[in-house]
């Protein structure tokens, strides 16, 4: 192999390997919280807002067999915002992230309080009623 061949494959190696760590880091930003449902509420500890390094998490999504999409929980300050992940337009499921969530299908915005910020969506997200007490979380659903 040539001088040159070698540092151009070398540098490609290494491109490709910081782009997959940069592709899994941003994959894994997205923290599935563990849930468990008491009659017609999901229950999440809110340890789930902490993460490894002891920072706190902006949300986190949760998913259920009850449901057929998942729910985005935002924190606010210390308010909690409950919000379906399935988009009002044609019913795809949003990608969250620290400021909204976007429709992967035809380019909907909307705030973490589920209200549309971008077209051609024209209806807000559901949203469901939190309660906590000082370790846990209920969504109603
Ligand atoms: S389904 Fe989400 S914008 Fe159309």
């Amino acid at each position: 192999m040539e001088r040159r061949s070698f540092i151009k494959s070398c540098t490609l190696l290494c491109a490709s390997g910081i782009g997959i760590a940069a592709l899994m880091e941003s994959c894994g930003s997205i923290h599935y919280a563990a849930s468990t449902i008491e009659t017609n509420k999901i229950k999440i500890n809110k340890s789930e807002f902490i993460d490894k390094k002891n920072a706190e998490r902006k949300f986190v999504v949760v998913r259920s067999e009850k449901l057929d999409f998942p729910i985005c929980i935002y924190k606010k300050n210390e308010t909690l915002v409950a919000i379906s992940m399935q988009c009002s337009h044609q019913g795809c499921e949003l990608n969250p992230n620290e400021t909204s969530l976007v429709c992967p299908c035809h380019g909907s915005e909307f705030s973490k309080e589920g209200k549309v910020l971008s077209p051609p969506a024209d209806k807000d997200l559901k949203q469901f009623k939190v309660i906590t007490d000082n370790e846990t979380i209920y969504i109603e659903l």
